[in-house]
């Protein structure tokens, strides 16, 4: 029986090294699926996860302190998250537990630095039901925004303007004339709402209702068996808002392949570009304005242009169509003409078929999420690729298993209220480590290991024992013979100062009962699965013998130690 569990433990060990990797390079086995549909990183010190990259392609240009913002979800991944990534792919701070999340960013309100996100229901026919969140710098949920008028939500946009105001997409059912797309004239449709709200107060200030301002017949989209009672025709489907500082809003329409421009004094359509009311002279042949599927429609060059994510395609016409691509166009309003003067073109030629994003950094580079594609490019302005990676395999884009509607890059610090979580566990060497790791520390320069005889000691007592550089998300110090039985780790800033102290560990007592974590990984086949089953299970029944023995042991007032060396029998 002791063989036998000896045996189980070898191969915990194993299975818990397999899950200590960083990020993959250029690996093929990778985009072919072959280490699961969404590998993912695990920890020792935290049953937090995050996605584990596939880096394609790196550039120091790309480094510009920003860190990477994504929301992983799709049919692969267990819980969606709000997820923050360095530049080498590490973990940050990732935030699950609230349904499906959509559009990570990191938002300015009234001078404080915020992170948003949208979560709720995305079920909804193609967009959402749910709130916006406010996340301050120390993670506290400061605020759960709602739509205006009793509606809920939507997934696509939320952007917070200099004013205190949030920009929201909100989708509502109407009843509409459809007898133009052969259909009932009492017939429903999703119409596409703008709400600015001024978020302190909850007020309306400005909506605006796309079915009042655009023919329905204009859309791309197929009505097909839509339009009916309880099967709104989805004819529009905004999915950006942004605003200028005329105080006009610029829109973009999914199914119209239009970006509208409307006064915000009026609500009127002072311009549409793309589409069938397309209004300007394209002088780049078609290729400013022949746009299709897009997404995240910014202003650019001080409100002179625009870019966007042009997905080009759609879901029913998958792989034929050409692929998805940034674009920044130049905008002459007095001539009303169009000119494609940026294309960033991803290497792999991804085709988003839904969502994505195009954001235009500081420094000039180009960073596109791909949305429906687990992946996300950093491009020069000039249009040459810099950084490329990605968070699910290739070969499985398409599929919606693993997915980000946006991903963007924000400077971002944060001072987390948690303490810094802390475990000792063995390595595949079986030498005994003490980890430690912090959700959301971004000031963490180093960890110091202490250690003292007494868990209670004074702050006096705590003898360091040794300092690391943190460069991961969780740092690992190999222990020592010598150090004393009680160890933790204090988390300091660039300055030294100490900004968390993790709770004490005993050394002694971690050994026994930290068995490392059985750890599921998505390529491990069923047998290595039926082992790990069978090794937990095992793990418990003697488990269970050895505390009975050892609680037995105790009470004849035998040291567990003395019953450890008489009981080891190699049989
Ligand atoms: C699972 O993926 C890892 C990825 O590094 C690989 O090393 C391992 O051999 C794979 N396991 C199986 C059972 O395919
Ligand atoms: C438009 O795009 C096509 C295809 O990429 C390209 O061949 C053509 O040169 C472009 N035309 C202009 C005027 O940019
Ligand atoms: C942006 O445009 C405005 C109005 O045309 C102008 O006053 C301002 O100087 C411009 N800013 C920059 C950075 O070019
Ligand atoms: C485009 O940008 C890259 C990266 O900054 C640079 O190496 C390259 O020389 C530029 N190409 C042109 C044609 O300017």
């Amino acid at each position: 029986m002791r063989s036998l569990n000896l045996f189980f433990v070898a191969a915990l060990h194993f299975i818990y090294a397999r899950a200590d990797f960083s990020v993959f390079t250029n690996d093929d086995a990778y985009d072919a699926a072959e280490y699961g549909l969404f590998p993912i990183q695990t920890y020792t010190s935290t049953d937090l996860v995050s996605p584990r990259l596939n880096i394609l392609q790196s550039s120091p240009e790309c480094d510009a302190s920003l860190f990477t913002f994504l929301s992983p979800r799709g049919g692969a991944v267990s819980d969606a998250t709000a997820t923050i990534l360095d530049q080498s792919g590490h973990l940050v701070w990732t935030i699950g537990g609230y349904d499906q999340i959509y559009n990570l960013m990191v938002q300015e309100y009234l001078g404080e630095q915020y992170l948003t996100f949208w979560a709720g229901n995305d079920a909804v026919g193609g967009h959402g039901a749910g709130f916006y969140y406010m996340l301050d710098t120390s993670y506290r949920e400061v605020r759960k925004i709602p739509a205006a008028g009793g509606l809920a939500g939507d997934l696509h946009d939320l952007r917070i303007t200099e004013d205190g105001t949030a920009l929201i997409t909100v989708y509502e059912v109407v009843t509409a004339d459809l007898t133009e797309l052969g259909k009932s004239s009492q017939g429903e449709l999703w119409d596409c709402l703008i709400q600015e709200i001024n978020i302190a107060t909850g007020e309306l200030i400005f909506q605006w209702r796309a079915a009042e301002h655009y023919r329905i017949a204009d859309t791309f989209k197929d009505i097909g068996d839509d339009g009916g009672i309880g099967r709104a025709f989805d004819f529009f489907h905004i999915n950006s808002v942004a605003k200028d500082p005329k105080g006009n809003y610029l829109v973009s329409s999914r199914y119209m392949h239009t970006l509208t421009y409307i006064s915000g004094e009026t609500g009127e359509i002072i311009w549409i570009l793309g589409g069938k009311k397309n209004m300007f002279t394209d002088l780049s042949d078609g290729n400013a304005t022949d746009f299709a599927y897009q997404h995240d429609a910014r202003f650019a060059d001080n409100f002179t242009g625009v870019s966007i994510f042009n997905n080009a395609v759609d879901d029913p016409h998958p792989y034929l169509a050409p692929y998805s691509r940034g674009l920044h166009i130049k905008l002459d309003e007095e001539h009303m003409t169009a000119e494609l003067v940026g294309e960033y073109i991803n290497p792999n030629h991804v085709r988003a078929v839904s969502q994505g994003s195009m954001q235009v950094l500081e420094n000039g580079n180009v960073f596109l999420g791909y949305g429906n594609a687990a992946a996300f490019t950093e491009y020069a302005a000039n249009g040459t690729v810099l950084c490329d990676a990605h968070f699910g395999p290739q070969i499985r884009f398409g599929s919606a298993e693993v997915q980000s509607y946006r991903a963007y890059k924000y400077a971002w610090h944060g001072w987390p209220l948690t303490d810094p979580e802390v475990s000792i566990l063995t390595d595949t060497s079986d030498n005994w480590n003490f980890y430690a790791s912090w959700n959301g520390a971004t000031e963490v320069d180093a960890w110091i290991l202490q250690g003292a005889s007494d868990p209670e000691a004074g702050e006096d007592q705590w003898e360091d024992l040794e300092a690391i550089t943190k460069t991961e998300f969780e740092t690992q110090f190999a222990i020592l013979e010598l150090y004393p039985k009680y160890l933790r780790v204090l988390a300091v800033d660039k300055e030294d100062i100490v900004l968390g102290v993790s709770s004490p560990l005993d050394a002694a007592e971690e050994k026994i009962w930290s068995l490392p974590p059985l750890r599921l990984e998505g390529n491990d086949t069923w047998a290595l699965k039926f082992l790990m089953a069978f090794a937990a299970l095992t793990g418990v029944i003697v488990g269970s013998r050895e505390a009975w023995s050892i609680w037995r042991s105790r009470r004849k007032g035998v040291h567990w130690e003395q019953v450890e060396q008489t009981d080891i029998r190699l049989d």
